[in-house]
C-alpha cells in the first residue's frame, strides 16, 4: 500500500467513547448512532440495554449471550466519509478501571447529559479522566422531549462545573410536549421534530433562515419569537465554535435532541465526523508515535473473557496506534520479546465480529489470547517500545476468597490470576500464609468474579471478610534497602497476580507509618502495566 493510501485510511478514522451518568441515555444513543451508521436496521436491537441500572443481572445475561456482548464493546460503522469506531465504556455502578483504560484508547468523547438533570456525578468523574489527556469532547443534551431545565442554565453548569467552554451548534425550540425541533446555528436552518419515529431514520422537514415566516407557521408564533430572543442572548453570551480550542479539549460543541425520539443524533454525528480528530499520536517510553508512521504499533487496553462459547477464548482488545494490520503479519510482542504471526484477529465492523483482513491506526482489533497477552502490552513491527499511560489502580475493597471444595485450589488460583490479567480484579497472595485476597475498585466486581469462577473454571468460591484497608505496589531502587524492608514487613507483604510485590495494610495509619519508616521505598497507588 502506498503512503498516500495509508494516510487516506487513517484520516477517515474517528475513534470515540460515550461518557455519561447512568440513565442519561448512553444505550439509547448508541442504538441511534448504529442506526445512522446502517449497522442495525431498527433501533431496539442493541443488547445490554439498561445495564447501568441492573448491572449484575444484565452481566449474567450478557454472559449467556457472549457472542453478543462483544458487539457492544466495539462498534465500527461508516458515516459520511468517515469510518467511526465507537468503544463502549462499561456501565457498572462503580467507577471501573476498564472504563478508565478504554478512555486511553479513544481520540474523542461524546458527553451525554440528561438536560432535565444537568451535570451529574459520574459525568464529573469521567470528565476528570478525559482531562488527563485533554481529549476533545462533543456534547449531546438529551431528553428534550421531556420537561428540561433552562438550556442556558445547563450550559452554564457544564462550563463552571466541568471547566470547559460550550459552543452551541444547535438550539432547542421548546421542550417536553412542546418540543418542536432545533435551530442549527451553522446551517441557519430549523429542523422540525415529529414524534413517533424513534426507530427509523426520519424524513425531516427543514425551514431555512431565522426570519422565514414558515418558521412561525411551523412552530407557532410564540415559540418562534422565543427562539429568536433566546438566540440573540445565546450568541451574545456563549462562545463561538473554535476548532483549535475543541482539539485542545477546552471547548465543546453542544447539540440538543432526544435519543429516544431519534432526533438530533445525526447533527451530533455530523459534527463529530467533521471536527473530531483522526487518530492521534501516542507517547511511548522512547518517543512519540505518529498514527501515519508506516510501521504498525498498538497496545492492549482491555481483555474480555470467553465471548464465544464455542471457543472459550479470551479476546485482547488492541488499539492500533500507527500503520496498518494485515492478516498473517508478524508482530513483536514487546514484553515477551517474541515475534508472533497473527492470522485471526477480529474486527468489529457493523457490530459483527468478523475476521480482519486489514485494519488501520485508530481501529480496534481483537487478538485471541490464550493467557500470554496482558493489559498494557505493546505490539510493534520490530522496535522495542512501550506505550505509557495504561495503569492499574490500587483496589479499595478487599475480601478473602475461599473454596467450597478445597481440592480445587489450583483451578481457583488460575482463574483469579487470569481474571486479574484482564483487569477485572486484583488478586494478592500474602507471603506468610496461603490466603487469597481479592481486591476490587468497586463492590460489584466481587460478584462478577464468583460467577465467572463458577461458569468458566468450575470452582465454587465464597468470600470472607479480611482485615485489609488498602494496598500499594512497592518499589525501591536500592536492593539492600528493599531487602531490609521485606525482612521487617513480612506480615504485610504479598504478590499480586503478576508477581509484583505489594504491601497490604490493615489500616491507613499502618500504611502511613510504613511509609515514614521506609522513605526510600515507593508505595504506589497505580501501577503501569
Ligand atoms: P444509559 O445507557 O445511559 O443508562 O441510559 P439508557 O439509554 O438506558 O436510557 C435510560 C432511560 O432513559 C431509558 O428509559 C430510556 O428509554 C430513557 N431515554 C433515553 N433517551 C431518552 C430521551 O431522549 N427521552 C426520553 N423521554 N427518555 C429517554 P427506561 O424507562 O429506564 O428504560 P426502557 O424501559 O425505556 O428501556
Amino acid at each position: 500500500m502506498s503512503n498516500s493510501q495509508l494516510e487516506h485510511h487513517i484520516d477517515q478514522r474517528r475513534t470515540f467513547a460515550i461518557i455519561s451518568h447512568p440513565d442519561a441515555g448512553k444505550t439509547t444513543i448508541t442504538e441511534k448512532v448504529l442506526l445512522f451508521g446502517r449497522a442495525i436496521q431498527q433501533a431496539g436491537t442493541v443488547k445490554g440495554r439498561g445495564s447501568n441500572q441492573h448491572a449484575k443481572s444484565d452481566w449474567m445475561d450478557m454472559e449467556k449471550e457472549r457472542g453478543i456482548s462483544i458487539t457492544t464493546s466495539v462498534m465500527q460503522f461508516p458515516y459520511n466519509d468517515c469510518l467511526v469506531n465507537l468503544l463502549d465504556t462499561p456501565g457498572h455502578e462503580d467507577f471501573s478501571e476498564d472504563t478508565y483504560r478504554t478512555l486511553t484508547a479513544v481520540d474523542s468523547c461524546l458527553m451525554v447529559i440528561d438536560t432535565a438533570k444537568g451535570v451529574e456525578d459520574r459525568t464529573r468523574k469521567l470528565m476528570e479522566v478525559t482531562r488527563l489527556r485533554d481529549t476533545p469532547i462533543v456534547t449531546f443534551m438529551n431528553k428534550l422531549d421531556r420537561d428540561i431545565r433552562d438550556p442556558m442554565e445547563v450550559l452554564d453548569e457544564v462550563e463552571s462545573e466541568l471547566n470547559i467552554m460550550c459552543a452551541p451548534i444547535t438550539w432547542p425550540i421548546g421542550c417536553g410536549k412542546e418540543f418542536k425541533g432545533v435551530y442549527h446555528i451553522h446551517r441557519d436552518e430549523t429542523i422540525l421534530y415529529s414524534t413517533g419515529q424513534g426507530h427509523t431514520i426520519q424524513e425531516l422537514r427543514t425551514v431555512k433562515g431565522l426570519d422565514n415566516p414558515d418558521l412561525d407557521e411551523a412552530v407557532g408564533e410564540e415559540l418562534a419569537a422565543q427562539l429568536r430572543e433566546e438566540l440573540e442572548l445565546v450568541m451574545g453570551a456563549s462562545n463561538e465554535f473554535d476548532h483549535e480550542l475543541f482539539l485542545e479539549g477546552e471547548l465543546t460543541p453542544v447539540y440538543f435532541g432526544t435519543a429516544l425520539g431519534n432526533f438530533g443524533v445525526d447533527h451530533m454525528l455530523d459534527g463529530l465526523t467533521k471536527w473530531a480528530p483522526a487518530p492521534l499520536p501516542r507517547q511511548t517510553s522512547e518517543r512519540q508515535i505518529d498514527a501515519k508512521e508506516e510501521k504498525f504499533s498498538g497496545f492492549v487496553f482491555k481483555i474480555q473473557a470467553n465471548m464465544d462459547p464455542k471457543h472459550r477464548d479470551r479476546i485482547a482488545f488492541m488499539r492500533i496506534v500507527s500503520g496498518s494490520y494485515k492478516q498473517g503479519m508478524k508482530m513483536n510482542h514487546v514484553r515477551l520479546g517474541k515475534n508472533i504471526s497473527i492470522s485471526d484477529a477480529v474486527t468489529f465492523m457493523a457490530g459483527d465480529r468478523s475476521r480482519a483482513e486489514e485494519a488501520f491506526a485508530g481501529d480496534i482489533i481483537g487478538l485471541h489470547n490464550h493467557g500470554t497477552i496482558q493489559i498494557g502490552d505493546t505490539f510493534t513491527q520490530g522496535e522495542n517500545l512501550k506505550f505509557s499511560g495504561i495503569p492499574n489502580f490500587a483496589p479499595e475493597l478487599f475480601r478473602r476468597i475461599r473454596l467450597k471444595d478445597p481440592l480445587k485450589q489450583k483451578q481457583l488460583l488460575k482463574g483469579l490470576v487470569q481474571l486479574s490479567e484482564e483487569g477485572a480484579v486484583q488478586v494478592f497472595r500474602p507471603m506468610q500464609n496461603n490466603d487469597l485476597i481479592v481486591g476490587a475498585v468497586g463492590v460489584l466486581q466481587f460478584d462478577v468474579v464468583v460467577a465467572r469462577l463458577k461458569a468458566e473454571y468450575n470452582v465454587e468460591a465464597i468470600y470472607e471478610g479480611v482485615n485489609v484497608a488498602t494496598a500499594r505496589w512497592v518499589e525501591c531502587d536500592d536492593a539492600k534497602k528493599l531487602e531490609e524492608f521485606k525482612r521487617k514487613n513480612q506480615m504485610n507483604l504479598a504478590l499480586d497476580g503478576g508477581d509484583n510485590l505489594s504491601y497490604i495494610a490493615p489500616t491507613m495509619v499502618n500504611l502511613n507509618l510504613a511509609q515514614e519508616r521506609f522513605p526510600d521505598v515507593a508505595f504506589r497507588s497505580t501501577r503501569e502495566h
